[in-house]
């Protein structure tokens, strides 16, 4: 089937959203604005995902994207898109989850972006593999376990730019083998870089090879501001990125960053937002939403390293923060330490965390999938106040629907760009009994 349609918002991946007889056609590589002809498979009577034959009318809000391999590489997908109607769009994606799957109707304000919607990506995770003239070290092309090579990312941190040529070369070098999906040493790179201009690496191996001590030095060697290089093995199938916890091949194990004055360590594989500026501005809300802690008791799940945890523990709560890898957990105690602040940390799951009694706070974090048992748990015997930040409209619709099932109301939310040019959006979303 194919038809000529026009795109009149973007799907929670990134597709512009066109129509055609009832039909809703996913379209990726469209823009909003765009009149396009797709095509697409018959049979489908709702929803189809379609591909675009032509841009026949372009938008007014489409613009040439930077990187070449904008449209094949995974890594982004609004580079097409006037960072402007981003945001727009972005908060309706948010308006619309609420709406549509947790059937709530909200007036979400516009989405804050952070200023820079290139070269901030902080943290980033190449894959590795066997390629027809040598290791293949890049990004996931779309929907596929294909590496598309691009040392020019446009989104990366400029000072992350080199490391996947310098590996490539080392592993040259070093006659060091590439993951083919059954067998081969290196699987993945991690790299992470903080704003102190520090960077770690973790090479994630199928084995512990001598040899990767030589790519670790190299990689010291030839970037200065490199602090130190880990391995985590990880033998097994599967997509998982990282395998056993990280040990250190060559110099330290942790680099610092600052978060609304605050000093935090990192380890090697701990999570840490990839835009450090974005999330700054975030935290910030949090933290005036929850005003003064004047002794409250605060609950803080999915800790991380600890960053929300302290932030609030300075504003004068008394908080507790719940996280289930243990690496952050001993950041996040460390951290702690650094700050002269006072937390208690646990390692634990969060969706079975013991509830706070109901005059605490409790803040949540959790990843994509949401906590649908949490919520479960909170909309039975929750604390009045639950400021929860989500990476993902739709589990955030979904939970919120359960928190106002079990009696509590949506206080404010607000979203925020940590991702340009890509497809995710965060949300912070206050519930209050
Ligand atoms: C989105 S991150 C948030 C971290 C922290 N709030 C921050 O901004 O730095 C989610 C964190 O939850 C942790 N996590 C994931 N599932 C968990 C669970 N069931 N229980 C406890 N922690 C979990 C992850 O290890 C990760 O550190």
């Amino acid at each position: 089937m194919r038809a000529e349609v026009e795109i009149t918002g973007l799907g929670q991946s990134g597709e512009g959203i066109g129509r055609h007889e009832g039909l809703v056609l996913f379209v990726p590589g469209a823009v909003p604005g765009d009149r396009c002809l797709v095509v697409w498979e018959p049979g489908r009577k709702r929803m189809a995902r379609a591909r675009l034959l032509q841009v026949t009318q372009a938008s007014p809000d489409r613009e040439a994207p930077p990187c070449p391999a904008f449209g094949t590489c995974g890594g982004c997908q609004l580079q097409a898109i006037g960072y402007t109607r981003e945001l727009q769009e972005k908060r309706r994606i948010v308006e619309d989850a609420l709406q549509r799957i947790g059937h709530l109707d909200v007036d979400v304000p516009a989405c804050i972006g952070p200023g820079e919607a290139y070269g901030y990506r902080a943290k980033v995770s190449w894959p590795i593999r066997r390629g027809p003239a040598g290791p293949l070290i890049g990004l996931f092309a779309t929907q596929s376990h294909d590496v598309v090579e691009q040392d020019d990312c446009a989104v990366l941190a400029p000072a992350l730019r080199s490391l996947p040529g310098l590996l490539r070369q080392g592993m040259l070098d070093f006659s060091l083998s590439a993951w083919d999906g059954r067998e081969g040493l290196l699987r993945h790179a991690v790299a992470r870089r903080a704003r102190s201009g520090e960077i770690i690496l973790t090479l994630v191996a199928t084995a512990a090879e001598p040899r990767l001590r030589l790519l670790a030095e190299r990689v010291m060697s030839a970037l200065p501001e490199m602090v130190g290089v880990a391995l985590s093995l990880h033998e097994g199938r599967g997509n998982r990125i990282l395998g056993a916890p990280a040990r250190m091949l060559a110099g330290a194990g942790e680099i610092e960053e600052r978060i609304l004055g605050l000093r935090f360590h990192i380890g090697p594989t701990s999570f840490f937002q990839v835009h450090p500026a974005a999330a700054e501005r975030l935290f910030a809300t949090v933290l005036d939403w929850a005003g003064p802690g004047e002794g409250t008791p605060a609950l803080d799940l999915y800790t991380g390293v600890g960053v929300l945890a302290l932030l609030l523990a300075r504003a004068g709560y008394r908080v507790q923060g719940v996280e289930y890898a243990e690496e952050a957990v001993s950041f996040a105690r460390r951290n702690a330490e650094r700050n002269g602040l006072e937390a208690a940390f646990a390692v634990g799951d969060a969706e079975e965390a013991e509830l706070p009694p109901p005059e605490a706070l409790l803040t949540l974090d959790p990843p994509r999938g949401g906590a649908p048992r949490l919520a479960e748990r909170l909309a039975a015997a929750g604390p009045r106040r639950v400021i929860y930040v989500s990476c993902d409209p739709a589990t955030l619709a979904r939970d919120a629907a359960v928190l106002v099932a079990g009696g509590y109301k949506v206080g404010r939310v607000q979203p925020f760009d940590l991702f340009p040019r890509t497809a995710h959006v965060e949300t912070v979303a206050e519930f209050l009994r």
